[in-house]
C-alpha cells in the first residue's frame, strides 16, 4: 500500500475560499472582520510566524493590526494593550504570539484576551469548553486544522484507536479533546511514555506533535492506519522534515500528511476561520439575534 498524501494547501485553500465568502457577506453588512496580533521581543520565527498571518489575513479580506513590543517590556503595558483591544468593536481576535519573553506570566497574559476575542483558543475559558464539548469556543488553531484535513479527506473518526504523539497545551491534549468529543477511543503518550511502538502499532489515525524527527518508523505504524505530522524540525543540512519518517511510512499508511505542506497551512487557515466566526458571532449579537 502507498498513502495518499493530504495535501494541506488545496485543504487550506478550501477553507480560506469559504472565509472569503463569509468575510464579503459580513462586510455587506457593516461588519469588517479584524484580528489583532501582539508581538513582544524579536525572535526571528515568531517574527515570520506573525508576517504569515497577517498576509493571510490580507488573502481573505480580513484587516489586521500588529502591535509591537520591545522585549523588556512591563505585563502591565501588554495587559494595557490587550485592555484596549478587548474594548475595541473593530477588533474581533485577538492573539499574543508565544513565546513571551521568560520574565512574562504567560497565563496570566493570555488570561487577559477577552474569552469572545481568543481566536487561538488559550484562553482557559475556551481550554474549558474543549473539555465539556462547548461548540460555541475557538477550537486552537492546529487540531483543528488537523481535524479540517480529516473532514475534508472523509475519514471517519468515530470508534477509531486515536494515538496523539505528544502532550502540549497548544497540540497534543486539545487534539486529543476534540478526537474524544466525535466519539474516538484515543490515546495520549508523550516524553515519559515507555515502549512507544506498543501504543503506535494500535492506531487507526495517529497524529504526532513531538518535536522529533524520525520518531515515527515503519514498524511502529499499522498497515492502513493514516498518520498526520504535525512536527517541524529544521535538520543540520537545512531540511525541514516532520517527526515521521514520511517515506519509510508511506508504504504502509492508507494516508499521511507531508512536511512542508501538510498540517502547516492549516494552522494560519483555521486562525482566520476562527476570527472571521468572532465577526459573525459579533455581527449576530449587534443585530440582537
Ligand atoms: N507560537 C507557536 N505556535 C503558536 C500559535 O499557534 N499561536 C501563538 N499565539 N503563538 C504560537
Amino acid at each position: 500500500m502507498t498513502a495518499k498524501i493530504i495535501d494541506g494547501h488545496a485543504v487550506a485553500r478550501h477553507v480560506r475560499q469559504e472565509c472569503r465568502e463569509a468575510t464579503e457577506a459580513l462586510k455587506r453588512r457593516g461588519v469588517h472582520p479584524g484580528l489583532a496580533v501582539v508581538i513582544v521581543g524579536d525572535n526571528p520565527a515568531s517574527q515570520v510566524y506573525v508576517a504569515n498571518k497577517i498576509k493571510a489575513c490580507e488573502e481573505v479580506g480580513l484587516k489586521s493590526t500588529v502591535h509591537a513590543f520591545a522585549a523588556d517590556t512591563s505585563d502591565g503595558e501588554i495587559e494595557a494593550c490587550i485592555q484596549r483591544l478587548n474594548a475595541d468593536p473593530a477588533v474581533h481576535g485577538i492573539l499574543v504570539q508565544l513565546p513571551l519573553p521568560s520574565h512574562f506570566d504567560v497565563r496570566r497574559v493570555l488570561g487577559a484576551i477577552s474569552s469572545d476575542k481568543d481566536v487561538d483558543g488559550f484562553h482557559l475559558y475556551n481550554v474549558g469548553g474543549l473539555v465539556v464539548g462547548d461548540n460555541t469556543i475557538f477550537p486552537p488553531c492546529t487540531p483543528f486544522g488537523v481535524q479540517k484535513m480529516l473532514e475534508y479527506e472523509n475519514i471517519p473518526v468515530e470508534g477509531q484507536n486515536v494515538v496523539v504523539v505528544g502532550a502540549s497545551n497548544i497540540v497534543g491534549k486539545p487534539m486529543a479533546l476534540m478526537l474524544m468529543q466525535k466519539d474516538a477511543t484515543v490515546c495520549i503518550c508523550h516524553a515519559k511514555t515507555r515502549d512507544l511502538a506498543q501504543f503506535t502499532i494500535l492506531a487507526d489515525i495517529l497524529v504526532v506533535a513531538a518535536g522529533k524527527p524520525n520518531l515515527i518508523l515503519p514498524q511502529m505504524v499499522r498497515h492502513g492506519a493514516v498518520v498526520i505530522d504535525v512536527g517541524i524540525n529544521r535538520l543540520p543540512n537545512g531540511r525541514l522534515v516532520g517527526d515521521v519518517d514520511f517515506e519509510g511510512v508511506r508504504q504502509k499508511a492508507s494516508y499521511i500528511t507531508p512536511v512542508p505542506g501538510g498540517v502547516g497551512p492549516m494552522t494560519v487557515t483555521m486562525l482566520v476561520h476562527n476570527t472571521v466566526q468572532s465577526a459573525s458571532r459579533f455581527a449576530q449579537n449587534a443585530a440582537g439575534l
